[in-house]
């Protein structure tokens, strides 16, 4: 689709508008154009509108690798444990200006789907596992998006807590469940941020699709919260037509229309339809409105988009970073790194850039700074020495070169030609005459071998594949072509295949045609070529004996974005390959030993007991190394506490994942929430477990104390106001931020609830010596159940307790308070 004009014109009467659109173009704007874009009715001057993933970046209207340049943020966990409300809010506000500079007037974004299993696949993209936490923090984000104009699109609404059949599981949640943990971030984000759009989930909700319940969408989104604007699916998340419309789903995403064709049919007979579709597109108008694209039109094709960086946004990067880092444990003070001091730098995320996870979330980042790069330039390059030690990619790596991509015709006629760069091209659209549902295309690259041996070769693909090497063949995705766990569960795995190379040029050729899913073709195509040079057998031992001669040793271990990704869960709780090894080995060679994990969530630590510091460093953007080697050497105060609790064992999980079943990861279609409200920390209190490390736990460079904390009335009627406050002290010799966390326990209920719940926080930055006075605030719904048979959420009369402290396991203050009598307000 073509770029619209710039021109600035007169916001339209929406009304009047809709009065003057035909039934089939009012149709035509409830599916999108193509994968990024609505449909603009040139007649009346609608606009179309370009939407961009989300959340981490404005990736733009590209594929998913190989786009536009943009500022990649750190994950949605990096943000989550920064437990700074004003650090998203000018996250969010940053990310309005990316966007922009795509064309685009809505963000896909924030993800706020809670941690449920540790196992789930988009764990990083998310915020938190507790509910207030999450819309908190999401609510910030949203407002510094929309107040530079940009439409946020909170998602998934709803129950979409792990990648397991996603497009076809029931989410079978008990209503507690659902109100006071899955719906409750969206909820907050609804009355207190007022999103433009919200994503309707893959999944269904207790048996039906999200995107088919009016329940859902109409009854309590629109209804009882209040949400007024616009409803999208998720792409390729629209399973009906008149069905889906009905129950209050606006748009279907991506475009051309595949559940809509007959829509129009629809409108034509049932009235009921077509006032819902009159109210769809005022809907869909009121988006254009609103994003101030009727004002202002912008540019929506992908050669407008600008890649420029600006430099006050990488800033930002670099200390939400930081803000994010988790210092796990420091023992005897080993870090900060001194002055001075030699580093070895070991490990397979060290010379990488960790930035980002993969799947929707992933872009085309300005740069991925690694941890080596970033403590180089912080120490000097002539004090840091590097080790690889081990390797932890999933897939073998894509090479960084140009591919020629030749579109073949009937007689093998090239009918188009293009230049990508990268072995992995995706397909999201095509030159003229290119037909993007069936389509041939010959993929042409050269492998320059250094020296003569043998090298690992890979492919997968999301369409059938075969890869020739000298014009030999060498790998075949074609002939036996199997779903596997790639491309969002629309690709194969990966094949791997070795060869001796001699040095010099090598022709690699793939073949490449699309391949159709469940009767019609797949949302796209992609092939990703993989090679690699064998790692030394000597790998291991080369790294200690680095390790030995430096004052310290830094091991970077963790995963990447190819392990947690989308359309896949985690594999498990173990570091992939060899790194709990090569950490024993490092530590073995040098007691000072500094681990820096780098993973989207959860991992065990088997060798916890013998290092002495551990910094969880998550995804924190393109600044990644840069952000880190400011905790590293003390430049910043590690800001992070974790927004999940680490369990010490995967069976401590509250959903059981050693055994699969129907908790987790489900059967016959359906995942039961069998754990009701009983996740995270909630499951630990209960089931008095000792995690590998507390929810809200992470530690300062300086020491804090809290003190003369009060309730502003010890006995209150409903609808009241408390506060608490209190004061922290920065007791240590630097400056350094505390989060103070308050947590409410009701200690008279008529029904089960966890022991304590999140409802208040602050993260207070002190000099040394620096004292503040903080105040939290609880509202009747902090101290409220829903009940399933009132229909209401209900406080009960009684006595409460508010606990302050730094984590969910290390509250030592607690103020008794007592609720005079019940309050309660209606649900639906
Ligand atoms: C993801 C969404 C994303 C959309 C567009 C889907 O697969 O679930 O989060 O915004 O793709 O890329």
């Amino acid at each position: 689709m073509t770029g619209t004009s710039t021109a600035v014109s007169q916001t339209p009467d929406l009304d009047t508008l809709l009065d003057q659109l035909t039934l089939e173009e009012q149709i035509s704007l409830l599916a999108g154009a193509d994968f990024w874009r609505t449909v603009p009715i040139e007649r009346l001057n609608i606009p179309a509108l370009k939407v961009s993933d989300g959340p981490a970046g404005a990736r733009g209207g590209g594929a998913l690798v190989g786009g536009t340049p943009t500022a990649a943020f750190p994950v949605g966990i990096a943000l989550g444990a920064s437990w700074n409300v004003e650090l998203l809010r000018e996250v969010g506000a940053a990310l309005a200006l990316e966007a922009q500079d795509k064309g685009a007037g809505v963000l896909l974004a924030p993800t706020i789907n809670l941690f449920r299993s540790t196992l789930n696949g988009r764990n990083f993209e998310s915020y938190a596992e507790d509910p207030y936490l999450t819309g908190q923090l999401a609510s910030a984000y949203v407002r510094g998006l929309q107040s530079a104009g940009v439409a946020a699109t909170v998602k998934h609404f709803v129950g979409n807590e792990s990648e397991y059949q996603r497009n076809s599981i029931s989410s079978d949640i008990p209503e507690r469940a659902l109100r006071e943990l899955y719906l409750r971030p969206f909820e907050m984000v609804v009355k207190d941020a007022r999103p433009w759009a919200v994503m309707s989930s893959y999944n269904k909700v207790n048996g039906t699709y999200v995107s088919e319940s009016p329940r859902l969408l109409t009854d309590i989104l629109r209804g009882e919260w209040g949400f007024d604007g616009l409803i999208m699916s998720d792409w390729g998340g629209t399973y009906s037509s008149g069905q889906s419309l009905r129950a209050g789903l606006d748009l279907e995403m991506p475009g051309p229309s595949r559940a809509r064709t007959d829509l129009l049919e629809e409108a034509r007979t049932d009235p009921a339809t077509r006032q819902a579709v009159r109210e769809s597109v005022k809907r869909l108008l009121h988006l254009i409105e609103r994003t101030g694209t009727f004002a202002q039109p912008r540019d929506v094709s992908n050669a407008a988009e600008k890649g420029e960086e600006h430099p006050e946004t990488r800033a930002l990067i670099r200390r939400a970073g930081a803000e994010g880092a988790v210092l796990l444990k420091n023992e005897g003070g080993l870090l900060p790194l001194p002055a001075g001091a030699t580093v070895a730098v070991i490990g397979p995320n060290a010379a990488q850039g960790r930035v980002m996870g993969g799947g929707s979330a992933q872009m085309q980042a300005h740069r991925q700074v690694s941890p080596l790069d970033g403590l180089r330039a912080a120490l000097g390059a002539d004090r840091v020495t590097y080790a690889l030690g081990c390797r932890n990619d999933r897939f073998l790596p894509a090479l960084d070169l140009p591919v020629q991509v030749d579109y073949l015709g009937p007689e093998n006629q090239v009918i188009a030609s293009e230049t990508r760069r990268g072995s992995e091209v995706m397909w999201m659209s095509f030159p003229e005459g290119v037909d993007g549902d069936d389509f041939r295309a010959r993929l042409s690259l050269t492998l320059n071998i250094p020296e003569d041996g043998e090298y690992e070769l890979s492919l997968y693909s999301a369409g059938l594949s075969r890869l020739t090497v000298d014009g030999a063949a060498v790998i075949d995705n074609w002939t036996n072509w199997q779903a596997g766990s790639t491309y969002f569960a629309f690709g194969s795995d990966e094949l791997r295949a070795s060869r001796h190379l001699k040095a010099g040029a090598h022709q690699a050729v793939i073949e490449f045609v699309p391949k159709s899913v469940r009767g019609s073709v797949a949302p796209f195509s992609a092939v990703r070529l993989g090679f690699q040079t064998p790692l030394p057998e000597s790998a291991l031992a080369d790294a200690a004996r680095l390790a030995a001669q430096a004052d310290y040793a830094v091991v970077c271990v963790g995963t990447s974005g190819e392990w947690e990704t989308e359309g896949v869960d985690r594999w498990g709780l173990d570091l992939p390959g060899q790194q709990d090894e090569l950490v024993s080995t490092v530590r073995a060679a040098n007691p000072r030993t500094v681990v820096l994990l780098q993973t989207g969530g959860p991992v065990l630590m088997p060798w916890l007991g013998t290092v002495s510091a551990v910094l969880q460093g998550w995804f924190p953007g393109q600044e990644a190394g840069h952000a880190l080697a400011d905790v590293l050497t003390g430049q910043a105060d590690p800001g992070g506490r974790l927004p999940q609790i680490f369990p010490a064992r995967l069976s401590d999980d509250p959903t059981h994942p050693e055994t699969p079943d129907l908790q987790y990861p489900g059967e016959s279609g359906h995942v039961a929430y069998t754990e009701g409200l009983f996740i995270g920390y909630r499951h630990a209190d209960r089931a008095g477990l000792t995690p590998l490390f507390p929810f809200g736990f992470g530690l300062s460079y300086t020491t804090f104390e809290l003190s003369d904390a009060r309730l502003s009335a010890a006995e209150i009627e409903p609808d009241d106001h408390l506060e608490i406050s209190l004061t922290v002290r920065n007791t240590g010799k630097r400056a350094g931020s505390a989060v103070v966390q308050l947590y409410v326990r009701d200690l008279e209920s008529e029904l089960e609830r966890p022991d304590k719940e999140l409802k208040g926080f602050a993260k207070v930055g002190l000099a040394p010596g620096e004292a503040r006075r903080v105040t939290l605030p609880l509202d009747m719904r902090s101290l409220a159940y829903f009940d399933e048979a009132r229909r209401a959420w209900v406080a009960d009369a009684g006595d409460f307790e508010a606990c302050l402290g730094r984590s969910s396991a290390d509250l030592p203050i607690k103020l008794a308070f007592r609720l005079k009598s019940e309050w309660s307000a209606a649900g639906v």
